[in-house]
């Protein structure tokens, strides 16, 4: 369905270094790095970061304490600026908007939620869901604006709690109050910084499920998130370590190489998409490349003596294939077709030479 990584191809090293039009695509950083001066110099906090997110996508982040997911986060919402590269959401280029200009793109194009809530104390609950509204004068007055922060609080099923303060209720209700305040502007993306990171498990899967629903409604979410058991269940995946992605299906596929190598081999993986059906190796043509699937799956059909092609294995994201694996019983190479039964197929390229290097060291 949604392109799950889209690694730097050819092809976006366009001359003109326009973007191509795209409706799907949502949010756009492009070599990214983010230097924090320190007594010691400047540190990069983020890497050269490539990343696609397509609307309606739903994206976990994670990584170790410390990896930039947080500044990763904040790059997206325009809380803090690149130090080199291009931050582009719903096609406006955020790193080019002065402060004054972030804060009200912000308050209708981003819904943030975090850790620790964040609501004001001294304000009900409804009132803070009221606040983004008030902030950025949308909807006509305060009687409408009440009107629909009632109403997000029902669709968070907290409405009942409405007019009280946020001391009065569980941390669970308030993160509930502070998704239904993320949605008052209805901005298209929601970006959570580790919204379950100080919930209880049962309240944090209750919490994980409002984001699906929101999915469901046409929401994108970019979401950073220590579960990994939470973070199986979303679209897609995104692994930072010392402030660079790793590929996940890199990281299953090899998984005795470190991160920085992974790192590595994702830059230089190439990125190929196949129609279903498709024939991505031909019989008898020998492979060059060691191929990791990264979306749908691929088929491996062998020739029968009476001529017939058979499927004699798929393979799935994760999964790599190269020419030593196709071998049976003598030279014979196998037919490699995109599995018919995906709409999209995709597999990240990896030289073999270079491949071979960086598993050999990391053995
Ligand atoms: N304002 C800052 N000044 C200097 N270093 C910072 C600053 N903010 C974050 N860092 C450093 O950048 C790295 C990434 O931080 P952060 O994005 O908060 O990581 P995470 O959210 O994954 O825990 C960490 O090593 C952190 O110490
Ligand atoms: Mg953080």
């Amino acid at each position: 369905m949604f392109a799950r990584l889209r690694g730097k191809t050819k092809d976006d090293e366009g001359g003109n270094g326009s973007t191509p039009t795209d409706d799907t695509l949502l949010i756009d950083l492009k070599d990214v790095s983010k230097a924090y001066e320190t007594p010691t110099g400047p540190f990069f906090a983020l890497k050269d970061i490539n990343l696609q997110v397509d609307k309606g996508e739903f994206v976990a982040v994670i990584g170790k304490s410390g990896s930039g997911k947080t500044t990763l986060v904040n790059m997206i919402t325009g809380i803090d600026r690149p130090t080199l590269g291009q931050v582009i959401v719903g096609g406006t280029p955020i790193h080019e908007l002065s402060e004054g200009q972030v804060a009200p793109w912000r308050g209708v194009n981003v819904g943030l939620v975090f850790q620790f809530f964040q609501l004001l104390p001294s304000l009900t609950n409804v009132e803070n869901v009221m606040l983004p509204m008030d902030f950025c004068n949308t909807f006509k007055n305060n009687k409408e604006r009440q009107a629909r922060a009632l109403h997000l609080l029902d669709q968070v099923d907290i409405k009942e709690h409405a007019f009280k303060k946020p001391s009065e209720i569980s941390g669970g209700q308030q993160q509930r109050v502070a998704i239904a305040r993320s949605l008052s502007n209805d901005p298209p993306i929601i970006v959570a910084d580790e919204p379950t990171g100080n919930l209880d498990s049962v309240t944090a899967q209750a919490i994980f499920e409002l984001f699906e629903r929101l999915v469901d409604q046409g929401k994108t979410i970019f979401m950073v998130t220590h579960d990994k058991d939470l973070a199986r269940r979303v679209t897609r995946t995104i692994i930072l370590s010392d402030g660079e992605i790793i590929d996940e299906y890199l990281e299953t596929a090899f998984p005795k190489l470190d991160n920085g190598r992974l790192a590595e081999a994702r830059k230089l993986a190439d990125l190929q998409s196949f129609a279903p059906g498709e024939t991505i190796l031909a019989e008898g043509e020998p492979p060059q490349k060691c191929y990791v699937v990264s979306e749908g799956a691929v088929e491996i059909l062998l020739r029968e003596p009476n001529g017939q092609q058979i499927s004699v294995a798929r393979i799935k994201p994760g999964q790599y294939f190269e020419k030593i694996d196709l071998l049976r019983g003598g030279a014979k190479i196998a037919t490699v077709i995109a599995d018919p039964g995906y709409d999209e197929i995709e597999l990240l390229a990896l030289d073999k030479e270079t491949f071979r290097k960086m598993t050999d060291s990391a053995a």
